[in-house]
């Protein structure tokens, strides 16, 4: 194998989507993809690639310094790309520690055992993957680029723009080579159906309430995972040490505006008559502390890299309901269990 690379969180929503590329597209690069399995990890999501001979799976917790060690000494590895996280910005409200273990302590125990087991930083590279919710909130105007201040204004984001500064900061006193990137909101097949598209397009299809928070005025910049998975790999493979690249869709939408294409979307498909999925709509109480806008500046990657997204919105928004509705069982393995108790008393009804 030419080269071995940890990818951490692979079994997750976007992890799993960077596994299948890196091992398909590199089939001399030994992929080991190192997850706990929390309920966001799945390994169904990797079924495709599991019988690869350049895959490995590890069931660890990034948060064991002394198991990071010895896998660091196992594989010797080349490249860290880092996704493994708490990534749900509610769930960061309910129970923050959470994320401070695993999004700032588990990156810490990470880089140290890189530090600690690399001998010399040659060739190596640590690539954490981040956010844009690390920039704060925008009002109308104006774009986050990659010197926009740190502003996080959620447990979550506030623990992810944490991690930014520990992989900066072991850089530059250790000298780890690393590179990062904060990308938008990510959407696609395999996203746990917690988060605003899947969400919508279960509880369309089985004619259950639609929440939106607010009134549904707050703006997301909306990214195909596959093109987020295209600009990792470019960034792994092109980018420089010690630079950040921001990663955005050009694809700006008010919530309310997406959940009623998506109604509208759901109603051809399901042979509903036009308006039915959209009765469903329900305004709910607001997020705690909600971000009003986000929205990237993507111009450096463009220009340095060469990369834009892919696809258009309506695109990728067909092809991800395709996936949803073709892939009913998967959607009830991932709802049962933990997912039936949180909706319940996150959205205080009937799951
Ligand atoms: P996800 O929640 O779908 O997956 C996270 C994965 O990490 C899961 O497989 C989980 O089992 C694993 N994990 C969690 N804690 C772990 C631990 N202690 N040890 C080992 N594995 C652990 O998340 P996602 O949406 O795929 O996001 C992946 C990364 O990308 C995160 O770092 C997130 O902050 C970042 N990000 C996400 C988005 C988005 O829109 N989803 C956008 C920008 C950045
Ligand atoms: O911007 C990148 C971030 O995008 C990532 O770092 C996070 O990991 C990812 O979860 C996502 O965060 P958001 O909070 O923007 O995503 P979420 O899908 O939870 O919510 C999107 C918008 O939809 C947000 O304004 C809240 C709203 N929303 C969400 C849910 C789950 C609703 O109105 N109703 C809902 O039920």
């Amino acid at each position: 194998m030419k080269k071995t690379i940890l990818v951490t969180g692979g079994a997750g929503f976007i992890g799993s989507h960077v596994v299948r590329r890196f091992v398909t597209n590199y089939p001399d690069y030994l992929i080991v993809n190192l997850d706990n399995l929390t309920y966001a990890g799945n390994l169904n999501n990797l079924k495709d690639v599991e019988a690869a001979p350049n895959y490995k799976f590890v069931k660890e917790d990034i948060c064991d310094f002394k198991s990071m060690e010895s896998l660091f000494g196992k594989y010797s590895f080349d490249g860290v790309i880092h996704l493994a996280a708490e990534s749900h910005v509610d769930r960061s409200i309910k129970n923050p520690l959470a994320f401070i273990e695993t999004n700032i302590l588990g990156t810490v125990s990470l880089l140290s055992a890189a530090k600690s087991s690399w001998k010399d930083f040659d060739g190596k590279r640590f690539y954490h993957i981040s956010t844009d919710e690390v920039y704060g909130s925008l009002g109308e105007e104006g774009f986050f680029t990659e010197t926009t201040s740190y502003d996080p204004q959620s447990p979550y984001s506030a623990s992810k723009a944490s991690s930014d500064h520990f992989v900066r900061a072991y850089s530059n006193t250790y000298g780890i080579p690393v590179v990062l990137s904060n990308c938008s909101n990510n959407y696609g097949p395999f996203q746990f159906p917690e988060k605003l598209i899947p969400l919508m397009i279960n509880n369309i299809r089985n004619n259950k309430p639609l929440p939106v928070y607010g009134k549904g005025e707050n703006v997301r910049d909306w990214l195909y995972v596959e093109d987020h998975a295209r600009a990792i790999d470019l960034i792994y493979h092109q980018g420089k040490v010690d630079e950040t690249y921001n990663i955005g869709g050009f694809n700006e939408w008010k919530n309310i505006d997406i959940v009623n294409l998506l109604c509208d979307l759901l109603d051809k498909k399901l042979n509903r008559p036009p308006g039915t999925s959209s009765k469903l709509i329900t305004y709910v109480t607001d997020r705690a502390g909600h971000d009003h806008r986000y929205a990237i500046d993507a111009s450096k990657i463009k220009n340095e890299l060469g990369w834009e997204p892919s696809l258009q919105f309506e695109e990728g928004l067909n092809k991800t309901i395709d996936w949803y509705l073709e892939n009913e069982q998967w959607l009830q393995e991932v709802t049962s269990g933990d997912y039936q108790s949180y909706y319940q008393e996150h959205y205080k009804t009937e799951a």
